[in-house]
């Protein structure tokens, strides 16, 4: 387990392209935190390094976002997803077989859809613009 301590948003972006520049597709993310904490934060600096120039938003609607990159980073949102049917129409089992990366924000709601060697960022308020991020093999 690693942990970091980020003073602003850049930092936790920062945070996010240095884990993108360490992993070897295929890959899943896992985040988890609460709304605000800074996730799609993170994941827009995984992009920063995967898919240079993408526009990164939370896929609140759509629950699910391509990126392209070689490996291609996928960002997902799985904060309404409830069941299996609903994860499997997010195309997720598909683009876990495609050798993608993929940044999945609420991935406590489908833990057990998690494959092995998913790599567990979980994100804390330390107050006053601080986070904690945990960076590891297993959720916290
Ligand atoms: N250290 C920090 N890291 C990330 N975001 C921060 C930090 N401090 C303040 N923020 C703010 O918190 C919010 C995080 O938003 P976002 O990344 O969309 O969170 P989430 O996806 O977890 O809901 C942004 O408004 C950002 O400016
Ligand atoms: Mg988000």
């Amino acid at each position: 387990m690693r942990t970091y301590i980020t003073g602003s948003e850049q930092e936790t972006q920062a945070c996010g392209a240095m884990l993108a520049g360490e992993l070897s597709a295929p890959a899943v993310v896992a985040l988890s935190g609460g709304l605000g904490m800074g996730k799609t934060a993170f994941v827009r600096g995984m992009a920063s390094v995967l898919a240079p120039g993408a526009h990164v938003s939370s896929p609140t609607y759509a629950l699910v976002h391509e990126y392209g990159g070689e490996p291609p980073l996928v960002h997902f949102d799985m904060y309404r997803i409830t069941g299996w049917a609903d994860l499997e129409s997010t195309g997720y089992y598909d683009y876990l077989a495609s050798g993608a990366v993929l940044a999945v924000e609420w991935s406590e709601n489908i833990a057990a859809a998690l494959p092995e060697g998913t790599v567990y960022v979980t994100i804390e308020d330390l107050g006053g613009g601080k986070r904690r991020i945990l960076i590891g093999e297993a959720p916290v």
